[in-house]
């Protein structure tokens, strides 16, 4: 969900629409407002996309305030009714709270507040918050305190932003897992799920801790604890600026961002690679005795951010020699891992906060390991309990669809991987300095595959009727399958699976019927030749039974071109790279197909950027 809280001397209906729009990719089931205005509260709630709330707002404006909420919701309890979104008040109308996560004690509160004769109306663990401010507000007569109090009845995972009839020009948010973000303006402050909310205009940021209460007043901001003991924060500066956050004469967020993927990649790599073929990652502050020690590595991740893992997995392996499995955040801590102080624990996130994601790093701090966080957000949840973190710098990703973020993740896990392996000392050495010297330069390959994709938006509408899809790979391509199985079910809605080429023949190869297109990464021809020769085969038994294939190759590898009835080509990279070209083909004919089925490409059916919840 996204959150927006204002107070200050503009219209607070208009900043906090600006920042729900700049929000919506966190979810958009519903939206609301609520103005304290005239002495009292005002707000509106709608079911839908940000789009409804606008319509209504405009057929019933609210007064004008200047201290305002709002919220986007991407629905946990309650269906996505205009009754269910956010904000939610309490019975008088003098409270007004809106609320990312899930309160998980919520029913018990419920049940002790209908004996005291509150009427709760929607189906949301938040209603109980608003009905508990109110009581302890009229009891203390202070909305942090307020706040505080009710903070400490809560279990779960929350934010919460409120506002108070009686308390104009104050804004109260809490904290415990779901991101929360202070903005400082001049004689205004802001507070957001992310700073996108705000930057158009500040760029002066205060993040918030764990288990923290906000206040925010037009001439300043106070941080205590739950208990009301002043907190330690850290202030900083986003270094990027509103054009980032904005779509830039691109259609949509997945186009630019595709297109942006060159530059992303190669400040991912700034500074982190010098000439001659050197790493240095001081800014893992993990020590180098300590990474000479892991036996073991494990990635966790959801999503695209699990795919880049699995791809980290082949490349780890290689070069370093150490065991490495890469598992599904959401599973990895119910089945009681193996761990220890010598097990170094990645965890992927674009956004830094995925709640599965942080389960299963705490799980594995417990259990002693080293955590190392990859991550596109600065100072978000996942870095802050990692014991080191290496920031990907693909930009602010706002298409729900992961891609360029996907592609720094890649970069990510190979500067772990080379890293390790430089800092263990293999066998691979010279390997792994001429690996170096080519991921340096990778961003050229990355831009040219980018400039040759017109023929796969073609192929794409060509296929806009089609029920299925499949994809096929070997080695670091079978991840890549994966990877275009998803962007196609994300954005297209249709039927879409990814295989291990190999595996097909152990059953999936009953789906291949006439016409039915399949994908088929093909790893290079050089390197590891047995799997191209293997791949090759699997071609022709699948096009023997009907397929259509869709073949994406390597330039100059003409064994394929007799059994491919589309060929896109790609350059050519050492063999463990070629995820970071091969993936793109994947992304384009996704969003072209997503939008030749008229479909919404940068906030799919169903989903949301980034899962709070488990
Ligand atoms: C959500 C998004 C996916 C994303 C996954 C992991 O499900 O819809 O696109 O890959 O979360 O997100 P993260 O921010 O942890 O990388």
């Amino acid at each position: 969900c996204g959150i927006v809280g204002y107070v200050g001397g503009q219209s607070a209906l208009d900043v906090v629409l600006a920042g729900l729009r700049r929000l919506e990719y966190r979810g958009y089931d519903s939206a609301g407002v609520a103005v304290l205005a005239d002495g009292g509260l005002a707000s509106a709630k709608k079911a839908g996309k940000l789009a409804n709330l606008e319509k209504e707002l405009a057929a019933r404006p609210l007064p004008a305030g200047t201290t305002g909420i709002g919220h986007t919701r991407w629905a946990t309890h309650g269906g996505p009714t205009d009754v269910n979104a956010h904000p939610h008040l309490d019975n008088a109308g003098r409270v007004s709270v809106v609320h990312n996560g899930i309160i998980e004690n919520f029913a018990a509160l419920r049940a002790e507040l209908t004996d005291r004769g509150h009427e709760l109306t929607s189906e949301t663990d938040t209603e109980a918050v608003a009905h508990l401010l109110a009581e302890a507000y009229s009891s203390c007569g202070d909305l942090a305190e307020a706040m505080r109090q009710v903070c400490r009845r809560l279990e779960g995972a929350f934010t919460l932003v409120a506002v108070h009839a009686d308390a104009p020009d104050v804004v109260v948010g809490a904290r415990r897992n779901s991101p929360l973000v202070v903005g400082v303006g001049e004689d205004e402050a802001f507070l957001a799920s992310d700073v996108a909310a705000f930057i158009a205009h500040t760029r002066e940021a205060i993040e918030l801790g764990q288990d923290q209460v906000v206040e925010l007043r037009r001439d300043g901001v106070t941080v205590t604890d739950f208990d009301g003991a002043a907190a330690q924060v850290r202030a900083y500066h986003v270094d990027w600026d509103v054009s980032a956050a904005e779509k830039d004469g691109y259609d949509y967020f997945m186009l630019k961002e595709i297109a942006e993927q060159p530059k992303a990649v190669a400040d991912t790599l700034l500074g982190r690679v010098d000439e001659s073929g050197v790493l240095s990652l001081d800014e893992v502050r993990i020590p180098q005795e300590v990474l000479r020690e892991v036996d073991k590595v494990v990635i966790v991740a959801c999503g695209t951010a699990y795919h880049a893992g699995m791809i980290a997995k082949y490349a780890i392996e290689h070069w370093t020699r150490i065991p490495c499995e890469t598992e599904l955040a959401s599973e990895f801590r119910y089945r009681d891992p193996i761990m220890g102080p010598r097990t170094l624990v990645i965890a992927i996130s674009q956004s830094g906060e995925t709640m599965d994601t942080l389960m299963a790093l705490r799980h594995a701090r417990e259990q002693g390991a080293k955590v190392l966080a990859i991550c596109n957000t600065n100072g978000s949840t996942i870095p802050r309990e990692s014991d080191a973190v290496l920031y990907t710098h693909a930009g602010p990703e706002v298409a729900v669809a992961s891609t360029k973020a996907f592609l720094t993740q890649l970069v990510a896990c190979y500067l772990v991987a080379l890293y390790l392996g430089q800092v263990r000392g293999t066998k691979w050495g010279d390997e792994i300095r001429e690996v170096v010297r080519e991921l340096a330069a990778i961003g050229t390959q990355v831009e040219q595959v980018l400039g040759t994709m017109e023929p796969v938006r073609e192929l794409a509408r060509g296929l806009a009727d089609k029920n299925t899809v499949l994809f096929l790979g070997r080695h670091v391509g079978y991840p890549v399958a994966l990877e275009g199985a998803l962007k196609l079910k994300e954005l297209a809605y249709m039927h879409a699976e990814g295989f291990a080429a190999g595996e097909l023949k152990h059953g999936p190869i009953a789906l291949i019927e006439q016409d039915v297109p399949v994908v088929v990464v093909v790893p290079s021809p050089r390197g590891r030749s047995v799997l191209h020769d293997k791949i090759v085969s699997n071609i022709q038994e699948i096009r023997a039974r009907g397929a259509r294939t869709i073949v994406i190759a390597e330039e100059g590898d003409e064994a394929v071109v007799p059994y491919a009835d589309h060929l896109v080509r790609i350059p050519r990279t050492p063999v463990l790279l070629q995820p970071l070209v091969s993936a793109i083909p994947l992304q384009v004919f996704a969003c072209e197909l997503a939008t030749a089925r008229g479909n919404e490409v940068d906030q799919p059916r169903n989903l949301a950027k980034s899962v709070t919840v488990e």
